[in-house]
């Protein structure tokens, strides 16, 4: 069995402008990013090179009416395509370093030949997704209301940078969503079929980074967070790591109809469900990884194991309050479609359950966070 695939090379600069001369960044280069990150890091730099700004094309998670209108405005050829940005740029990047693009509903079909034709190169200003190391995209399907992954090799990223100076204009709460997917990825990474001894040991590094991070902040306040942004950067990437080669499950499984039909952001939609399925796996098998992974964080909230996720839910509600689902607009018909679409089209996840979870089971998990 296959440990472990790391494909970008790894780069980390402190400064901005550190990354422009080191790269290069200039003629023949398109970089994706927003204003917001752009102006304030990059625009005095000069540095010669076309500029997108995903903003233009709508806000929110990326869908596939937004790579389209993106995808239609690009004028010139490139050889390299520099996503700067948080996980709704770099996925929409990753397309675009490919040779065929739209429409981007097909290329998620399948219909589409998939051939890598210009270098990646990601650098993510949120420290949530792993995007920088994964070669998943995961677009909004406008159509059909719900959240479709495409995971190929060719959108691999040539080289993931690292620059935590571009945490600092974070907001909190984006700051607070984004880490808590790292969190999540790393913890179903531990708990997965696919685990091994390597993607453990990045998963549990990260866990130990945000754990430590969040206490933290939960202790010294919001401003607690930026003497550890890179900290956090490196635990998202070393989350991604893990992930990228594990795969994770039924938390992203069952958050993809919320995020998809009420649009909420990735990483709060996962904490939604995340702890009550953690919960309802212990329920069924308290053995294996389920016990490694509980041990490791009783050490690090000083808490009994049988206390984890209770403890580890007075962290998180410090960082993000953790809200009902009927507060996201959800209904209870939705359950039984939420459910329905978690059994029929989310199998590529759920497949790295820790313990199968049939329909009864989920609809049940949603209906006790209604
Ligand atoms: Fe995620």
């Amino acid at each position: 069995m296959r440990q472990l695939l790391l494909r970008p090379q790894l780069y980390q600069f402190a400064k901005c402008r550190d990354f422009a001369k080191e790269f290069e960044v200039g003629k023949g280069d398109l970089v994706i990013t927003n204003e917001f990150i752009y102006a304030p890091f990059f625009g005095g730099l000069n540095l010669g090179a076309d500029v997108l700004f995903q903003e233009k094309y709508g806000k929110g998670e990326p869908s596939d009416r937004m790579v389209d209108a993106m995808y239609g405005d690009i004028k010139g050829s490139y050889k390299r395509i520099i996503a700067i940005g948080g996980g709704t740029v770099l996925d929409i990047a990753k397309l675009f370093a490919l040779k065929n693009v739209t429409p981007s509903v097909d290329l998620f079909d399948r219909k589409l030949e998939i051939v890598k034709d210009k270098q990646l190169v990601l650098v993510p200003t949120t420290c949530g997704t792993g995007s920088e190391v994964t070669n998943i995209s995961i677009l909004e399907l406008t159509s059909r209301q719900t959240k479709l992954g495409l995971s190929v090799d060719e959108m691999f990223a040539d080289f993931a940078v690292l620059i935590p100076e571009l945490l600092e204009n974070l907001p909190f709460p984006f700051f607070a969503t984004s880490s808590i997917d790292a969190l999540i990825h790393a913890c179903e990474s531990t708990l997965s079929p696919k685990s091994t001894p390597f993607t453990e040991l990045f998963a549990y590094k990260a866990i130990e980074a945000i754990v430590s991070g969040y206490r933290a902040i939960a202790k010294d306040g919001e401003s607690a967070r930026i003497p550890l942004l890179g900290n956090f950067l490196r635990a998202s990437c070393y989350a991604g790591i893990a992930f990228s080669n594990s795969g994770v499950g039924a938390v992203h499984a069952m958050s993809y109809p919320l995020g998809g039909k009420y649009h909420v952001p990735h990483g709060e939609a996962n904490y939604a469900v995340f702890l009550n399925i953690f919960r309802h796996y212990m329920a069924i098998s308290k053995e294996g990884a389920i016990a490694r992974l509980n041990a490791h964080l009783a050490a690090l909230l000083e808490c009994g194991t049988d206390e984890v996720y209770d403890r580890l839910a007075d962290l998180l509600a410090k960082i993000l309050p953790l809200k009902p689902l009927r507060e996201y607009g959800v209904t209870a018909e939705d359950i039984k479609s939420f459910t329905a679409n978690v059994m029929e089209k989310q199998g590529r996840l759920t497949a790295n359950n820790f313990v199968p979870l049939d329909a009864g089971e989920v609809e049940a998990i949603y209906n006790e966070l209604f």
